[in-house]
Formats: structure tokens, sequence, C-alpha cells
């Protein structure tokens, strides 16, 4: 007898080259095999999904994270805790201006943030991110996505032959946001690794240095790789090859961070903007 295929989810593309609605899926249930193979080949497939209307606890979130992978250890609780939350699941990240005392209760707290990968200042660097909006300002502050894969498909040859098979380094003080801003902490990151790396699932080649965080060139003269990876950034981050988020309270947003970069627009700072992060380990160093 032949069981009649049901129709688990709608996946809407979002834009030309990355993120995809998931509709009909409610995260705070827990999802079957079936369901989770298919959210994560669809994440696979699109890079970014956007889940809306969500109501996520704390431990949905943890869960949603496991669909597509193990969970990173917390890498900074929380001093302070807003209204409604008396505790905060390890693992679970604020990214918040909310202040409490005058101190903000969690990381990347205003403004504008320039294109970056989450951890690319790491050896092996966090292969998703979730965020999970709790609170958001009435205008302002989206979310820019843009596409690893089209930046180097559609690479001019002659700037794509002079970075082949090379490696980029990155520097990273945790807390900035705009290069050279000085506003993060004194403790960095920095590592090295190729700026076209190939993803180890999807086995397509993308662009891997960012604006934010990619610092040089290894064996290259600083006057000839930074004006080179200039150049890097001005393709990789033209609107075309992006899908800007505009936030509704609820969404649980997940990006590939192996094969795109995101970026924050500006946004009141009068404003609170609540939200919660969680991150997914990957299993290799990235390589060309
Ligand atoms: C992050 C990040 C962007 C935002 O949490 O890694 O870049 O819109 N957040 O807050
Ligand atoms: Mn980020």
């Amino acid at each position: 007898m032949n069981v009649a295929a049901t129709k688990l989810f709608e996946v809407v593309p979002l834009s030309k080259h990355i993120g995809a609605e998931i509709r009909g899926l409610d995260l705070s249930r827990p999802v079957d095999e079936a369901t989770r193979a298919a959210v994560y080949q669809a994440w696979l497939d699109h890079t970014v999904l956007i889940f809306r209307d969500q109501k996520l606890t704390q431990e949905d979130h943890l869960r949603a994270t496991s669909i597509f992978g193990e969970h990173a250890g917390i890498r900074r609780p929380p001093k302070y805790f807003p209204a409604g939350f008396h505790r905060v699941l390890p693992g679970i990240m604020f990214i918040s201006n909310i202040r409490e005392n005058g101190e903000p209760i969690g990381a990347l707290p205003d403004g504008e943030m320039m294109f970056h990968h989450d951890m690319i200042h790491h050896e092996i660097p966090d292969k998703a991110t979730l965020l999970y909006s709790v609170e958001i300002p009435s205008h302002g502050g989206n979310t820019l996505f843009a596409s690893g894969y089209s930046a180097y498909e559609t690479m001019e040859p002659e700037l794509r032959a002079k970075l082949e098979g090379k490696i980029a380094k990155h520097h990273y003080n945790y807390g900035s946001t705009i290069k050279g801003d000085n506003r993060g902490t004194e403790a960095f990151a920095a590592c090295n690794h190729p700026v076209f790396r190939t993803h180890e699932e999807t086995g397509r080649k993308t662009v891997y240095v960012n604006r934010l965080m990619s610092t040089g060139i290894e064996g290259m003269d600083d006057s000839e790789a930074i004006p080179l990876l200039e150049k890097v950034f001005d393709h990789a981050e033209k609107m075309e090859f992006v899908y800007s988020h505009q936030w509704r309270v609820g969404d649980l947003v997940i990006w590939d961070n192996r094969c795109s970069t995101h970026a924050r627009e500006d946004f009141p700072a009068d404003q609170r903007r609540l939200m919660l992060r969680t991150t997914v380990k990957a299993g290799v160093r990235p390589y060309l």
C-alpha cells in the first residue's frame, strides 16, 4: 500500500542568492527525524533560514539548535538579567543593548556592525549561529546576510586568480563592531584560514574573508594584500547577494557561518533590542 507523502513544511526563498523562510513548523515542539533532516537540507540549500512567529522557551531554543548539530558552550554569560529572565541556560548568550546598573546585559549592544563571519578568528569556527528576537526597536537594526558562494562564483576572474589558494589572517577584539573602533575588549583571538574555502558538506567554494576581521594575506605584503581584500569585500557585499532581514518579535534565524557573512544596520540607541543567541560546533578546520 502506498503511504501518501506528508508535506512537512514550506520553504519560501527570500532573495535570489540567500535565505528562505520555513513556514508551518512550530519549534516549541520536538521535530521527528525526517523533519530534522529536511530542515537541515533546506538550510544547506539556502544558507539562512527564518522561522517566524515562534514562541520559544530557552529549552525550545536549545532543542531547535540541536536540529543543526551540537551546541557550542557559552562564551559570555550575562551579568544582569532583564525582567522575565531569572536565569539563562548554559549555551545561551544575550545580544542586547539593555542596560542594568549602566552596563549592557549582553554582547554587541549598540549600532551598526560590519560584515563578518562569526568566530573566523578561531581554529575551528562554529558552523552556525541562531538568533531569536525577544525585543526589537521600532525601526532599524536589520541583519544583512551575504552569500559567500555567490561572491565566489561571480568574482572577476583576475581578482579570484590572485587569491586562489592563499591563506588570510584574521584578528578580532571581542565586541568590536567596526574595524579599528577600539570598542572591543582587550581580549582577542587570531587565526589564519583559506581566502576561499570549500564547504565540507555542500562541496561548494565560498569566499571566507570579511571586512570586520580579516587583516592580511600570508606571504603577501600589506600594500598588495589590503587593496585586494578591499576589492573582495566590495564585491561580496553588493546588495544583489544580500538578504536584509527585518526583525519581528518571535523570529528565529539560523545562518551558516561557513558560506555567508552578516552585518547589522544601525538602530535607535534609546530603544531596547534583545536577542537570544546560540551557536553550533563544526567538526573540521576550514580547508581550501
Ligand atoms: C551576532 C551578530 C547581529 C545582530 O550575534 O553574531 O552578528 O543583528 N548579530 O545583532
Ligand atoms: Mn555575528
